[in-house]
């Protein structure tokens, strides 16, 4: 549905966006993920057509897109990271006067005004002006504004920066939503969290490049330790002698707290068992046992050598 190939953008010596190349099927939601400056923006910018490129392309269900005045564009719905809402009139208002730039009649531009505040739940505020809208409010009727012409794919801008946890699940779960309808996404974000909830798969850039593309599942498996298993003990002794441990195959690495032991494994499902055989054979008693996949945050670090957010 979504095809960028080789695109690339420069700000005078500074190449912003460095011959990005990848995609999303009808109805896949893709995360863009990537550290402050990353070239997101940028990148956005370009596929909603707002930015010309400076060489590769972006293609819509298999056709190139042009400059500013391509009808290819109504294909598109773009939330911006800035919100683009008038204070002083309702949400229903506000959503009349984005109709109207998208050309839409009276009885369709009624209709997808309703539609919109009912997928965003702001049907009940239709009536009242944004200034009385908290943030995460105002981000949902960004959003509903973007579906207004019904639009195949959906670009989405950091969209829950500075928003209430409860707006932001409300946020997700209209996500959900659209994706279940067939949307297409690309859910651009510094949070690999959210990545990792929502995303069919997910885009790391960097420095203007894509430094990997994959499954949530998929990226973790590019660090040597896929999983941390997490041993808390009901009568641990005050220096715990863990080398024993380290010695087993598969543990990549041992850190002992009080009353807590982590351990960093290759594979779970060869090496848990021997973990635990472990302290078992030690009189340890375990009173709690978690484990975690490697999160994006250490996929980040160990693909660049830096933290995600510096
Ligand atoms: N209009 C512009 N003029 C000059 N530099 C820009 C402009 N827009 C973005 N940049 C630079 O391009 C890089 C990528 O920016 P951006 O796409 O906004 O990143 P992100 O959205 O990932 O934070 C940054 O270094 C930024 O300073
Ligand atoms: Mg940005």
């Amino acid at each position: 549905m979504l095809e960028l190939h080789d695109l690339t953008r420069r700000f005078g010596a500074l190449t912003a966006v460095d011959h990005v190349t990848f995609g999303a099927a009808a109805g896949e939601m893709v995360g863009l993920l990537g550290p402050n400056g990353a070239g997101k923006t940028t990148t956005v910018a370009m596929i909603a057509g707002l930015l010309p490129p400076d060489s590769g392309e972006v293609r819509i269900g298999g056709r190139r897109l042009g400059g500013d005045t391509d009808p290819l564009k109504s294909r598109i719905g773009l939330v911006t990271q800035d919100l683009a809402l008038i204070d002083g009139l309702s949400a229903a208002e506000n959503l009349q006067f984005f109709a109207a730039l998208y050309d839409l009649d009276r009885q369709a531009s009624k209709r997808a005004v309703a539609e919109a505040l009912d997928l965003t739940g702001l049907t009940e505020r239709a009536r009242d002006k944004v200034k009385t809208f908290s943030g995460g409010m105002k981000r949902r009727l960004n959003l509903a504004a973007a579906l207004l012409h019904g639009p195949d794919i959906l670009l989405l801008d950091e969209p829950t920066v500075g928003v209430d946890p409860q707006s932001r699940n409300a946020i997700f779960e209209n996500l959900e939503t659209l994706k279940r309808r067939g949307t297409t996404i690309l859910y651009t974000t510094h949070y690999m969290e959210e990545a990792e909830r929502l995303c069919d798969r997910i885009v790391i850039l960097d420095h203007g490049r894509v430094i990997a593309d994959d499954t949530a599942q998929g990226l973790s498996k590019l660090v040597p330790a896929q999983n941390l298993i997490t041993v808390a003990l009901e009568n641990a002794p005050d220096a715990l002698l863990a080398d024993g441990l380290h010695a087993l195959s598969g543990v990549q690495r041992v850190e002992t707290a009080p009353g807590v032991v982590r351990v960093a494994v290759t594979d779970l499902a060869s090496t848990m068992p021997a973990v635990l055989q472990w302290f078992t054979n030690r009189g340890l008693k375990y009173q709690h046992v978690s484990t975690e996949r490697a999160s994006l945050e250490t996929v980040f670090l160990a693909l660049t050598g830096r933290a995600l957010r510096d």
